[in-house]
């Protein structure tokens, strides 16, 4: 993979670029080539540098040994190569890869140094799900152009604080995205590559999402939802049937509306104009070209899972807390901010064990050494808002499952949200809307070292919102 730094906008067929299992095509555009691997598979990976910054790439939601996870720690200069090598451990599934430096990782992935990884298994290959040309993946990003037609980061303090937003949404690398469609069922394979857009995903006709898989997997059975809720990191595979709709009929994908993202923190900021979280707007246009008869029958059953529960803890009476708070206007997670290669006041973990963890915002709003800045004219106060944004959590190395997730504020907001939440199903990134209080349980299994997680917001990660993990 050469990380190229192309910034140009091309054109993208859409298509799933497929060969044989082990085989690296090449996306024209500025994302990397989507990597096709299949479950039980060695891959060798040669990952060169030639540009003029220190890279790492991160392969989101794989289970690897830790010198292969792509730690920032890592990290290769022009001219050096880092060779990985790890063996596929994951159900099929959508996954990622992205550039993971030491703050460095917001403005790499915003320039393209991102791609897809699809997992394939047995088990999956049993469904008959559909393929080739009806297998669609859907990279979706905001980004911001100069008028030269060049991709430009925006950059100033509070612009990070919020996370970066772009005023134009690209699907694959392009803008405006339609996909010609037959009249049949489709695979479509989404993935939320944006550095802090929260995307609440529905269609514009009403037809309710058929969600056949998460991060980390399919489900057991297909479900339905009224809108999906996607934010940065988070994968979801969607079932969409276009059978009985007429040729030339359109259906587009959306982000609608919703509240509680943080887009009144973003007027307060200045930042008017543009496309705040939160509004809605056309993601991708699917068009009807041509009616065939016959179509895939949607699976009852998918895959088996092995769920996970409370009787499966290691240690019952332990829960992991990730503590979501903020001091001296950065964000925090259990009170400190990101250090490399910290050892102390870190959760430590012992391996091939089923730990319990709880992610919540910092109960306190404000007290001595708290950042301070609380009320004034304009209400809460920027601090005030600043504590009641969105947090995409991921956790590095193995999927976990949700086990509850419960919302202590009352608040209109949260209404506007709370039917897109997926609650079954493998997962590596959880949004964690303000007010919210979420259990999840994660297996430590096989490897042992410094294991990230951190918020996903590209931005808030390199302002320090992450942490390690001991597994020993
Ligand atoms: Cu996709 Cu550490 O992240
Ligand atoms: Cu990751
Ligand atoms: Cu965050």
């Amino acid at each position: 993979i050469l990380p190229g730094a192309h910034t140009h906008v091309y054109q993208y067929s859409g298509k799933l670029l497929k060969g044989p299992a082990h085989t690296v095509k090449t996306i024209p555009g500025y994302l990397g080539p989507i990597l096709n691997f299949e479950r039980g598979q060695k891959v060798r990976i040669f990952f060169y540098n030639r540009i003029a910054e220190p890279v790492i790439t991160h392969w989101h939601g794989l289970h690897v040994p830790q010198k292969m996870d792509g730690h920032p720690m890592y990290e290769i200069f022009n001219g050096e190569r880092f060779v990985y090598e790890f063996e596929i451990d994951n159900p099929a599934a959508t996954y990622w890869y992205h550039s993971h430096t030491h703050e460095m990782t917001a403005t790499q992935v915003y320039q393209g140094l991102a791609g897809l990884i699809t997992v394939r298994d047995a088990a999956e290959q049993k469904l008959e799900l559909p393929t080739d040309e009806y297998e669609i993946p859907l990279i979706i990003q905001d980004r911001t152009f100069t008028r030269g037609n060049q991709l430009q980061y925006l950059h100033g303090r509070h612009r990070r604080m919020m996370g970066f937003l772009g005023d134009t949404i690209l699907i694959n690398g392009q803008a405006n995205a339609t996909f010609p469609v037959k009249s049949r069922a489709y695979r479509l394979r989404l993935l939320n590559g944006s550095n802090s857009r929260i995307y609440k995903l529905g269609w514009d006709d009403g037809t309710p999402l058929t969600v056949i898989g998460t991060d980390g997997g399919l489900l057991e059975a297909p479900e339905t939802f009224p809108y999906v809720m996607l934010a940065p990191a988070e994968r979801v595979e969607l079932w969409m049937d276009f059978s009985g709709r007429e040729k030339g009929s359109e259906l587009t994908l959306q982000s609608l509306g919703y509240k509680g993202g943080g887009a009144r923190m973003g007027r307060m900021g200045g930042m008017r104009g543009g496309l705040p979280q939160g509004k809605s707007f056309p993601i991708a246009k699917f068009s009807v070209k041509e009616r065939v008869g016959e179509s895939h029958q949607l699976p009852k059953k998918l895959v088996p899972i092995r769920q996970l529960s409370a009787k499966d803890l290691t240690s019952p009476d332990r829960t992991v807390p990730i503590e979501i708070g903020m001091r001296h206007m950065l964000f925090q997670l259990n009170d400190q901010t990101f250090g490399m290669y910290d050892h102390q006041n870190i959760e430590r973990i012992p391996v091939n064990t089923i730990q319990k963890i709880r992610i919540f915002h910092e109960g306190r709003m404000s007290g001595s050494g708290r950042g301070g800045g609380m009320g004034g004219p304009r209400g809460m106060g920027m601090m005030g808002m600043m504590l009641s944004l969105p947090h995409p959590i991921h956790l590095h190395g193995q999927q976990f499952q949700i086990l509850s997730r419960k919302q202590n504020e009352s608040s209109s907001d949260y209404e506007t949200v709370k039917d897109g939440f997926i609650h079954n199903g493998w997962k590596d990134t959880v949004l964690v809307m303000p007010g919210e209080d979420i259990e999840i349980i994660k297996p430590f299994e096989d490897y042992t070292g410094l294991y990230l997680y951190h918020c996903h917001n590209l931005e808030h990660e390199d302002l320090g919102m992450m942490r390690n993990f001991d597994v020993y």
